[in-house]
């Protein structure tokens, strides 16, 4: 897939990896690029900031009649949606004494809203032909995050998710890219609250990279309409040696975890 010309929503873009999309996305010639958050105001200044085809739009990924209100509005507004770009999320540093309600907004914005953005997508892209969705998980999708038992769960189910539309819709001309970094420099690992952190620390500890190298590969993996989007190519390695021996692989991350985190 080429950008230029097409209709683009990004959620989660009022924030590190989704507004570098954005700015991104507008310097491949989208026609329109529509920032969604849940923190407008931020959503608002990334659009400014960037400026062109690119607009702001407020709202919970988390909350389904809303994302289904805001799809419909772009598609009246700007036309046919190209490309959606499932990229909000969030991480909680939860382990499993976690209340009910907070592992269901960690699977509400991480998976639900993949769920509610495809369901309403899915079918008027096979009516049209084709369309094209990108979801952002993690390398702890693949892998896991340690000291965050509830962003590994949904980022793995996140991967799931984008493998089974692939698979189920891809003959109808639904094309899927599962984005998977490690280390990004963004709020989410270097903003507040997060020093000390298990999950922060453990990737501070590995390669960290910005944000544009994330959108560079990206626009990389859709030219190509590759599954996997590993920015950091490393992932991979890491990803076969545990596919390899799982057992193996869980030694290793336990000795990771007590470096992290002596008892
Ligand atoms: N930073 C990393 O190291 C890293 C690594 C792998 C994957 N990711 C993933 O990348 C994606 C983007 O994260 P980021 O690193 O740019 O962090 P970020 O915190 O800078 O951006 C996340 C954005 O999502 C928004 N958001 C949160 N809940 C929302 C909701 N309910 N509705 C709408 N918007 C909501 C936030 O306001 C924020 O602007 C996330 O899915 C994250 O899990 C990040």
């Amino acid at each position: 897939m080429e950008l230029d010309g097409k209709v683009v929503v990004v959620t989660g873009g009022g924030g590190g990896i989704g507004s570098a999309l954005g700015r991104r996305f507008a310097a491949e010639g989208a026609k329109a690029v529509v920032l969604v958050d849940i923190d407008a105001a931020a959503a608002q200044e990334a659009a400014l900031d960037i400026g062109g085809p690119v607009r702001a739009a407020g709202c919970d990924v988390s909350d389904g009649a809303a994302v289904a209100a805001l799809l419909d509005d772009v598609e009246r507004r700007d036309g046919p949606i190209d490309l959606f770009c499932a990229n909000a999320g969030i991480a909680r540093g939860i382990d499993i004494s976690a209340p009910d309600g907070t592992w269901d907004e960690m699977w509400r914005v991480n998976v639900m809203s993949t769920v509610v953005a495809a369901r309403q997508l899915v079918p008027r892209w096979i009516e049209r032909g084709g369309g094209y969705l990108l979801v952002t998980a993690s390398a702890a999708g693949l892998l896991t995050t340690l000291g965050d038992a509830g962003y590994s769960a949904t980022k793995h189910a996140a991967v799931g998710l984008a493998e089974w539309i692939a698979i189920t819709y891809g003959d109808q001309g639904v094309r899927v890219s599962c984005l998977c970094p490690q280390g990004v420099r963004t709020n989410m690992v270097f903003g507040p609250g997060t020093d000390g952190t298990i999950g922060a620390e453990q990737v501070r500890r590995l390669r960290v990279i910005e944000p544009e190298e994330v959108a560079e590969a990206v626009v990389s993996g859709l030219r190509d309409e590759r599954f996997l989007i590993l920015p950091h190519p490393e992932v991979a390695r890491y990803f076969q040696a545990k596919a390899a021996d799982h057992d193996r692989w869980l030694g290793a991350m336990r000795k990771f975890q007590r470096e992290l985190a002596p008892q």
